[in-house]
């Protein structure tokens, strides 16, 4: 059993004010890619295994039916595709892995896989494929989708996305590229297939056109935190995403993944779940506190309604003055909003019965929007002990994908600078090695 593997999530590194805060670039503004050079070489001088990019590509617009108050605050947009900015990040970093996100609900399995392929080759074997289902309707609206697919069948069309491209990527032997300089044969043709996938959603024919990776097949990560996502989890990734900062559904998350694992034969031993956990690190657990501090005095009340109506599918600003919890959790249903993440933890507190006002709602949803309410914040010791005793408490397997909400490249470097050198110096981090491939140096 190895250490933890630390990934460091740079999805939000740029929106809701980190932009503007203490300790964010001078000189440079997103999309500039030398910020992310420069992140990438920080990250991998510290030991990080993993940087990591997610990706939604609409904006924000449930809250008052319109995207202008997402745009005015700069909440989770702007938001580009990533890919050619790892293609720069692989340049100047040796080691370090990248993951990037796409969505099998609304992309196409041929032009993902080979896509990857590509950049499997630029990264020398670094690449990570995130597959996620999708949850938002602004997502869903710029891809044709009127609304979104029903949550199971999302997760049906990603498991044969994955087939798809697991095929694909197979659809060319490694040993199939013979380029023989004497004859100008380039490759053999008996090891090069058609893939003739006629599916439900998706007919391919293959085969890519590529020649094969360093990895063959990219590394797959899966995040599914229902029944049936952690059932595709179990059918196909070889690295999970969980969230943290809540001990019991960790456990019950490692739970019901290590039980759909051994139902598809698996050996639970070999995988491990990356949980997303946000940290604020200071010299001193003071410091820690005022930098929470700076973070919180961005989010008005406006700001994170806008946050939680996108993230829910259903527009707060309706809200009445006072209501039960019950009543709001099932209107959410009723509208097909997900009621999974602050409705059902405040009803889980608080009792379906409870009654509260739209003031306290927002109270509580700060907490949320911001991620503070389950951020570790502290000095590098207190939090290197908050993580190693979760660590133990999940199955030891995996470890963490850190976020922070400071700005850059100056939250990095807290994290880099005084919390990974501690983790270090306890003997808790795996270490990823020079010239190994990304699924080498994640293997648990
Ligand atoms: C670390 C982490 C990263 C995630 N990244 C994304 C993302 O980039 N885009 C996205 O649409 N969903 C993302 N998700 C959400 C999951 O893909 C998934 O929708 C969520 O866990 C709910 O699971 P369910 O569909 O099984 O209910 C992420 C979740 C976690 C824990």
């Amino acid at each position: 059993m190895s250490g933890m593997h630390i990934g460091f999530d740079l999805s939000f590194t740029h929106t809701e004010g980190a932009w503007a805060r203490p300790g964010s670039w001078v000189g440079l503004d997103f999309p500039d890619v030398r910020m992310f050079m420069e992140l990438a070489r920080t990250a991998e001088r510290a030991g990080v295994g993993l940087l990591f990019f997610g990706d939604g590509s609409g904006i924000p617009s449930t809250w008052r039916g319109g995207i202008e108050p997402a745009v005015e605050w700069g909440i989770q947009w702007p938001r580009h595709d990533m890919a050619p900015v790892i293609a720069a990040m692989a340049t100047v970093t040796e080691r370090i892995g990248f993951g990037l996100t796409y969505s099998s609900t609304f992309m196409h399995p041929f032009y993902v896989a080979r896509l990857l392929n590509s950049l499997d080759h630029v990264t020398g074997g670094r690449i990570a494929f995130n597959v996620v289902a999708s949850t938002r309707g602004a997502d869903a609206a710029n891809y044709g989708f009127g609304e979104l697919m029903d949550h199971d069948l999302r997760y049906e069309r990603m498991e044969e996305f994955v087939e798809v491209c697991r095929a694909l990527w197979d659809s060319v032997a490694p040993d199939a590229i013979v380029r023989d300089r004497e004859t100008g044969r380039f490759a053999d043709p008996a090891k090069v297939h058609p893939i003739d996938h006629k599916g439900r959603f998706f007919d391919v024919k293959g085969p890519l056109a590529s020649v094969p990776g360093p990895q063959i097949h990219p590394l797959i990560v899966q995040a599914g935190n229902s029944p049936r996502g952690i059932a595709a989890s179990a059918r196909f990734a070889d690295l999970i995403f969980g969230f943290g900062g809540n001990l019991a559904s960790q456990q019950r998350h490692r739970r019901l993944l290590d039980e759909a694992l051994l139902a598809e034969r698996r050996d639970p031993a070999d995988t491990g779940i990356l949980w997303a956990t946000q940290v604020i690190v200071g010299r001193t657990a003071a410091e820690a506190r005022a930098r929470r501090d700076e973070v919180h005095a961005f989010w008005n009340e406006e700001t994170v309604a806008i946050h939680l109506s996108h993230n829910m599918g259903y527009d707060l600003s309706t809200l009445p003055e006072s209501f039960r919890l019950g009543e709001l959790r099932d209107e959410l249903l009723a509208a097909n909003a997900s009621p999974a993440g602050l409705v059902g933890s405040l009803v889980a507190e608080f009792g379906e019965e409870s009654t509260m006002s739209r003031d306290e709602f927002f109270d509580h949803g700060r907490g949320r929007a911001t991620g503070l309410d389950h951020s570790i914040v502290g000095d590098a010791e207190s939090v290197a002990d908050a993580l190693q005793e979760n660590f133990a408490a999940t199955g030891s397997r995996g470890g963490y994908m850190l976020s922070s909400p400071l700005a850059m490249p100056s939250g990095l470097a807290d994290i880099s600078e005084l919390l990974l050198p501690e983790l270090r110096r306890r003997g808790a981090l795996a270490a990823p090695v020079a010239g190994a491939t990304l699924r080498e140096n994640l293997a648990v």
